[in-house]
């Protein structure tokens, strides 16, 4: 094989569908089903402007993955059939009191500086946009410019848009190591035996520190646990992505209201808890009142693959060729996928990559340690 995947999420179903795309042989190895951890558990929003905090590399990586989807949506539902069910309606950031509008305020101004798509609404105009939300709202931010996207269902669209261009995808088919020869890697090691394979793609969200590891290099991707819940209202009460304080709510195509997340450092067990399930549903109903009238769907919880700086980790791992890390996508994997997927295709095959990956290099972490 030219490229080994370690991982079913939709960073590793990218990477797999880019690389065979552009004529690799690739296999892909996922622990448990396709969309099993936390691309399975994603609200699926594609917030480039509502998750961003400032200026800088992330927010370029943001808006460059949010461009790139435009352009995929396409070409991957004429590759598969499968529509991943994108909805392009924008995000609504709502202030509940002073504080936030302040806060809001800010980021309305510095998103305006650069040259973003960013509308301010008092209170009154954010009703008009979103009638439904809560009588008292003191003001919001509009970002017509962000969008959403069924994420296990994209995820499937991926694996099955890179079966269909050659790739082999092997379910129930955990790496336990990978192979190393001098300073080469050499392929994966599952109980099985060895994958041996030119290149190897780390994509195993936060399983990708064991990995990684295990030969003695430093992929510190920590566990960052969201529950999330859904609910079937009679009718979507809210057109866009809205965002609260406490919570946020994403109205998608088939009825349901996905509402999210909690955000929980370090914690392994990806199950929802009742007091989690309490604070969204509370939030929620505050946001938007006639919610409390919905039925209830389902519960889960994932854990969102989080790096110590807030970066992703895509490219490269220098001490050990044949190495390529694409993880720690942390909020935003779902977002960012096609274009890491490009992005570490590229680099699979010998070619650039289409934008500048040195701020997400695994070496700003600690090197390879002598092993
Ligand atoms: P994963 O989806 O976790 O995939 C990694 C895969 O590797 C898993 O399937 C696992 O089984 C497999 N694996 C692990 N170890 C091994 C091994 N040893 N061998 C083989 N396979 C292995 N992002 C957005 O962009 N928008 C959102 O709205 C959004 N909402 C979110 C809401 C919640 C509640 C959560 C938890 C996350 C959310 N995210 C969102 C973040 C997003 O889900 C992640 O950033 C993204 O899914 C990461 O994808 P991944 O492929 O790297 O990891
Ligand atoms: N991006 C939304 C979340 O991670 O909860």
């Amino acid at each position: 094989m030219d490229v080994a995947v370690v991982g079913g999420g939709v960073i590793g179903c990218s990477v797999a569908y880019h690389a065979a795309r552009r004529g690799a042989s690739v296999v892909l190895l996922e622990a448990g089903e396709i969309g099993a951890g936390a691309s399975g558990a994603a609200a699926g929003m594609l917030a480039a402007q509502a998750e961003a905090h400032d200026p800088g590399p992330l927010l370029d990586l943001l808006l460059a993955g949010r461009e790139a989807h435009r352009s995929f949506e396409q070409k991957i539902r004429e590759a598969t059939g499968l529509d991943p069910e994108y909805v392009w309606e924008g995000t609504l950031r709502v202030a509940t009191d002073e504080q936030s509008r302040e806060r809001l305020r800010t980021n309305h101004l510095w998103q305006k500086e650069q040259g973003l798509t960013t509308r301010w609404l008092e209170g009154d105009e954010a009703r008009e946009l979103e009638p439904a939300l809560f009588p008292e709202t003191v003001a919001a931010l509009h970002l017509p410019e962000d969008g959403q996207v069924n994420s296990p269902r994209l995820v499937r669209t991926l694996a099955l848009a890179a079966v269909r261009e050659g790739a082999r995808i092997e379910e129930y088919a955990r790496a336990v190591g990978l192979g190393v020869e001098g300073s080469r890697v050499t392929g994966v090691r599952t109980p099985e035996g060895e994958v041996a394979a030119g290149c190897v793609v780390l994509a195993s969200g936060e399983g990708s520190a064991a990995l990684a590891g295990g030969i003695g290099v430093r992929v510190p991707v920590r566990p960052v646990k969201g529950q999330i819940l859904s609910v079937v209202p009679r009718y979507l009460p809210v057109k866009s992505n809205v965002w609260g304080g406490r919570c946020y709510m994403v109205p998608k195509r088939d009825g349901r209201v996905v509402i999210g997340a909690t955000v929980e450092p370090g914690e392994r067990d990806p199950r929802p808890t009742l007091g989690g399930l309490a604070a969204l549903s509370g939030a929620a109903v505050d946001l938007v009142p006639e919610l409390s009238g919905a039925a209830f769907a389902t519960a889960w919880g994932g854990l969102r693959p989080g790096t110590p700086d807030g970066l992703p980790i895509i490219g490269p791992v220098e001490e050990r060729d044949a190495l390529l890390v694409a993880t720690g996508h942390y909020r935003n994997g779902v977002l960012l996928a096609p274009i890491t997927g490009e992005a570490i295709a590229a680099l699979a095959l010998g070619e650039e990559p289409p934008l500048d990956l040195s701020p997400f290099l695994p070496g700003r972490f600690a090197e390879v340690t002598s092993r």
